[in-house]
């Protein structure tokens, strides 16, 4: 019996993924790391049609944290030659849902192959306008805040921003993506119960759901299920039941 998405009131515009245990799914088969990370494509994949069949606007997949650069050199090398392997079939999803690609974090700091092979998929559909698929790639939310706070800092030393006046919107117009509204949910995969420096500003309000699955048994009906548990919640803001 699968969720029938007719029945859902309430679909979130803006979904975020910690795309968690394809080291463990792997482990479990007797695999090495990197086949469970090939088959975490999948979902991606996978993923990126569910969002559209439900009519969710923007999906993001954090891919990459800063902290992952940590890993075994292998793994590191294993996973850019993933992403760039994996490109052709997101692309092709991309297209055939029309959906745009952007990317958020320190992009400088990926590998010359990796980043032009992105940059093609970004090129080729930064024409789509109604549905929008973000990739965090060596993302930190501390970096990001940080890195938002020196832009700041800049401005009000050139004399363009009056420190008096930096509020809320000061902050969120100097993140990564500011025009990208902030996610309603957040998903997180084989069970960890934590934010692993993922979007700290913008996930203030979501509504987290974490399921004890690996990634790469993460497909479309699980992806449902995580929309049909978004309805059941009761979204109070601070305030008080009417
Ligand atoms: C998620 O799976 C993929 C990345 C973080 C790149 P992991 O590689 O973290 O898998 P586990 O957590 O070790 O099972
Ligand atoms: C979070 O997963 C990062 C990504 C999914 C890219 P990790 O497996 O790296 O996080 P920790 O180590 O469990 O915090
Ligand atoms: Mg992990």
């Amino acid at each position: 019996m699968g969720v029938d998405l007719q029945s859902l009131a309430r679909i979130p515009r803006h979904v975020a993924i910690i795309m968690d245990g394809n080291g463990r799914w792997a482990q479990g088969r007797g695999l090495s790391r990197l086949e469970g990370h090939k088959e975490g494509a999948q979902s991606v994949r996978a993923v990126l049609r569910a969002g559209a069949r439900a009519g969710v606007e923007y999906v993001t997949v954090y891919a990459f944290s800063t902290e992952n650069w940590k890993r075994p050199p292998q793994e590191i090398d294993g996973l850019m030659k993933l992403l760039v392997s994996s490109l052709d079939a997101y692309e092709q999803e991309l297209h055939d849902n029309r959906i745009r690609m952007r990317v958020m974090g320190q992009f400088d700091r990926l590998p010359l192959l990796v980043r032009k092979r992105l940059q093609k998929t970004i090129d080729a559909t930064a024409g789509y306008a109604d549905r929008t698929f973000i990739i965090a790639l060596s993302y930190g939310a501390r970096t990001e805040i940080a890195e938002a706070a020196q832009r700041i800092a800049e401005k009000a030393r050139g004399g363009k921003l009056d420190p008096r006046k930096i509020d809320e919107q000061t902050i969120a117009d100097h993140l990564y993506l500011p025009d990208v509204p902030d996610p309603e949910l957040l998903i997180r995969t084989s069970g960890e119960m934590r934010l692993s420096n993922f979007l700290l500003w913008q996930l203030s309000y979501a509504e987290f759901y974490i399921t004890d699955t690996y990634w790469p048994d993460f497909r479309e009906e699980q992806f449902f299920q995580a929309l049909e548990a978004f309805n059941r919640r009761d979204r109070r803001y601070g305030g008080v039941k009417p």
